[in-house]
């Protein structure tokens, strides 16, 4: 039988070239109908089209929020309850901390709407609508039209478009390009400012697993965080204000509490922020040589002096709390995906699609004139870059990454004003900093930013060519004869900018002479005068032939390959990436489980490490495997589970949603087998790992007894299994057969790579399913 299988699957292989993975992709939702539609509805969607995306109904879109601008969020009430990951209201949580409110430590729940916390700065945007507007922001460019003009041509465009959209101001609106410049879509928003902090559980079950388990499979972490969404009473968006209401979303998701089983259709719905699937070999390089490596040798510097003070002193661990994670998270993130394109030959891979563009380009005398030389042109341009490069790396991660150099940076707008004399516009940059002021001092501690200072100059000076480097700051480094400790020293015992008190001093009785003379100041303006006016220009050119050697590169991938669906980069707009529930292998002779257990986090846990404890109310819970309504069929309380679905950074706290439209979980991390993921889609290892809903359900309920929330909540039991149904259906489909096999024939066409076959286990005997894909 498996022959007939592998046979029938070959036919199908080579009569379909071209075809666009399911799992692989993260969609536009207003093409979704047109693209994927047909697609999807083989792989287990029950909703129309419609039900996913409407502008005049209301559709699955209207329950997913861009989450602050950096995750996701969903509605899942009628009263605005919304639903993130924990890391993504880390911030928010940690700002309402303090050693004696522990929030971070402790978890946080408000047990009714008047006890929830309002958290400035923080906003949802909810999308309205999203147009195509290629031909208007191209209307009259043509091949002929100059780089600049065309920029300039397209800035004020994309400008004009989103003025016009945002319905004087109603609205938050911008227009974002894609495929590299060769197509533009606006998009149109609802922006709520009201947004308050309902819920989230210890960082014991929110961040359980700490750094050590971050971007990794197996996994037990209970990521997730709850927000409410106010409004004003008439409907509009408004400040936070007592006479707020909670927001009435137009839709809510409902939340599943049926078992999951390999081959469910998922889908995630959210904001991922950025990959670079188009980048080419040498762009990679750089990523690799200088990209990556500076950042994590910065990041490890960093990283270690903030702990040391951390551990000494719970102020200072509360206050470093959320900048420790998310540079935490960064610094993993880079190591591993360095590892896995040594690992996974990425560059290679890279490579061979070049050549087969080259000698596509070079077969046509016509295409040759247009994209003979592109890349060329790619890898000219990059080898100019890779000597400044690094410049500007450092900029970000050494010098702006040090928090009296950022606050300094801040600084900027206002010394110009005070240059200009312009007492207007000198109030306003007053204003505009304060607040900034404010949150830099809330969570600062002198002493520890000033190790950072000492080290992070000291790379920045031993780095960077001397000759990119400005002479103000190298004459200061001189004067102390290269010791950098004795350079702090001078510079946080002379400069305000590390007093709040002689901050807001200065704010008070602002002077031009006072910033000029102050050594920080100093600092960070001459680098970055020296970035704008010596470095940049230099790379200014060669950006320039990057772009338009990228956008010639993405234009003539898709002409090369005219019946591939190609699916954008992401750039923070709404996307939906579909798959199914999968396992995977992540070596040779090692299959991991599509899902964990709280049996898991008991076996991890470690009460002498920070990252492994588990909190008592949770371990007694578990002795008496009280786990109501929330197990599994098989009495398991499933924790975390894995699909293939498509995401990046910002996704974070996307729902997973089923067929028939029901959140199934939260997707919160990508696993260290892809971290290459950003770069190119492995179908045989990029997974997303998602928090079981039925875990967070558990945890609001069982462990923090806040039934007011799940009141709330519109919970369904299809009673289990659930996947059941949804197999028959796919079964019918003329493009999917199942197959009955023995168990050891599964895991044989399992192992055989092929993606075509899907395992679906029920109850004891396999099934597997032929899916041919078109
Ligand atoms: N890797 C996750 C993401 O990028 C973030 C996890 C945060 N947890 C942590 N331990 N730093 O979405």
């Amino acid at each position: 039988m498996l022959k007939k299988i592998l046979s029938l699957l070959l036919i199908a292989s080579l009569s379909v070239p071209f075809a666009a993975r399911a799992d692989e992709g993260m969609w536009l939702p207003m093409l979704i109908k047109r693209l994927n539609y047909t697609d999807m509805q083989k792989e287990g969607l029950q909703l129309t089209a419609e039900e996913i995306y409407s502008v005049n109904h209301a559709s699955l879109k209207d329950a997913i929020v861009s989450f602050g601008g950096f995750c996701t969020g969903e509605f899942i009430s009628p009263e605005g309850l919304l639903i993130t990951n924990h890391h993504c209201g880390y911030s928010s949580v940690q700002s309402h901390s303090s050693p004696d409110h522990d929030y971070l430590t402790d978890g946080f729940w408000a047990t009714s709407k008047d006890k929830e916390l309002p958290n400035e700065g923080l906003f949802v945007d909810i999308l309205v609508r999203m147009d195509d507007v290629t031909d208007k922001v191209l209307e009259g460019i043509t091949p002929a039209t100059s780089e600049e003009e065309r920029a300039q041509k397209i800035a004020q465009r994309m400008k004009a478009i989103a003025q016009e959209a945002s319905e004087n101001g109603q609205y938050v609106s911008y227009v974002r390009d894609f495929f590299n410049g060769n197509e533009y879509y606006v998009f149109v928003y609802n922006r709520y400012t009201d947004v308050r902090l309902v819920g989230a559980p210890p960082s014991s079950v929110g961040k359980y697993g700490g750094d050590t388990d971050n971007w990794m499979w197996p996994r037990h972490t209970g990521d997730f965080s709850m927000f409410r969404v106010y409004m004003a009473p008439d409907g509009k968006p408004a400040p936070y204000s007592k006479t707020n209401v909670p927001y009435k979303p137009k839709h809510f998701l409902p939340i599943s509490l049926s078992d999951k089983e390999p081959g469910d259709f998922s889908m995630v719905f959210g904001f991922p922020g950025r990959t670079k699937r188009f980048m080419t070999s040498h762009g990679l390089k750089l990523e690799v040589n200088q990209l990556n490596k500076s950042r994590i040798k910065l990041r490890d510097k960093k990283l270690g002096l903030w702990k040391e003070d951390m551990d000494k002193d719970a102020a200072t661990r509360i206050k470093y709390a959320s900048k420790y994670a998310s540079t935490s998270n960064y610094y993993k993130y880079s190591i591993g995906q360095n590892e896995g394109i040594k690992r996974m030959h990425t560059i290679e891979g890279k490579i061979a699609d070049e050549d087969k563009f080259q000698a596509w380009a070079n077969a046509d005398a016509q295409r040759k004139a247009t994209y003979g030389d592109v890349l060329s042109n790619i890898a000219d341009a990059y080898a100019n870059i890779e000597k400044y490069n690094l410049g500007s790396i450092y900029l970000n991660e050494a010098v702006l990454g040090t928090e009296s150099m950022m606050l300094g940076y801040r600084f900027i707008p206002l010394y110009n004003t005070l240059k200009a004399n312009n007492a207007a516009a000198t109030q306003k940059a007053i204003e505009d900093l304060k607040p900034r002021v404010d949150a830099h001092f809330k969570d600062y501690n002198m002493p520890t930013d000033k190790k950072v200072f000492a080290a992070m100059m000291k790379y920045y000076y031993e780095d960077i060519p001397k000759d990119q480097q400005p002479e103000e700051f190298k004459n200061m480094v001189q004067k102390y004869n290269g010791n950098f400790e004795k350079l702090a020293d001078y510079v946080y015992s002379n400069s305000f900018l590390v007093s709040e008190q002689k901050v807001n001093d200065f704010l008070q009785n602002p002077s031009q002479k006072k910033l000029e003379n102050d050594p920080a100041f100093q600092i960070v303006n001459s680098i970055l005068m020296n970035y704008v006016n010596n470095i940049a220009p230099k790379m200014a050119e060669s950006n320039a032939k990057l772009d338009k050697a990228n956008r010639l590169y993405v234009a003539g991938l898709r002409l090369m390959n005219p019946d591939k669906v190609y699916y954008p980069d992401a750039n923070s707009t709404l996307r939906l990436s579909y798959g199914t529930v999968k396992d995977y292998s992540p070596q040779d002779g090692v299959l991991y489980n599509y899902y964990t257990t709280l049996d898991g986090v008991m076996a991890k846990e470690d009460p002498t490490n920070p990252e492994f404890v588990v909190p008592a109310k949770l371990k007694q819970l578990y002795q008496a495997k009280d786990y109501g309504r929330y197990a599994n069929s098989k009495g398991e309380l499933v924790t975390d589970f894995i699909t293939d679905n498509d995401i990046t950074g910002g996704n974070s706290g996307s729902p997973v949603i089923n067929g028939r439209g029901e959140l199934m979980g939260l997707a919160f991390d990508g696993n260290w087998e892809a971290m290459t993921g950003d770069l190119v889609y492995d179908p045989e290892y990029k997974r997303c790992i998602n928090v079981d809903i039925r875990y967070v359900l558990f945890i609001i309920d069982k462990y923090a007894g806040a039934t007011n929330l799940i009141q709330e909540m519109t919970l369904v039991d299809n009673g289990n299994p659930g996947a059941g149904d949804a197999a028959e259906a796919k079964a019918e489909t003329p493009q999917a057969e199942l197959l009955n096999a023995t168990v050891q024939e599964a895991k044989e066409m399992l192992r055989s790579g092929k993606e075509e076959f899907k395992i679906e286990k029920k109850k004891g005997d396999v099934k597997v399913k032929l899916q041919v894909k078109d």
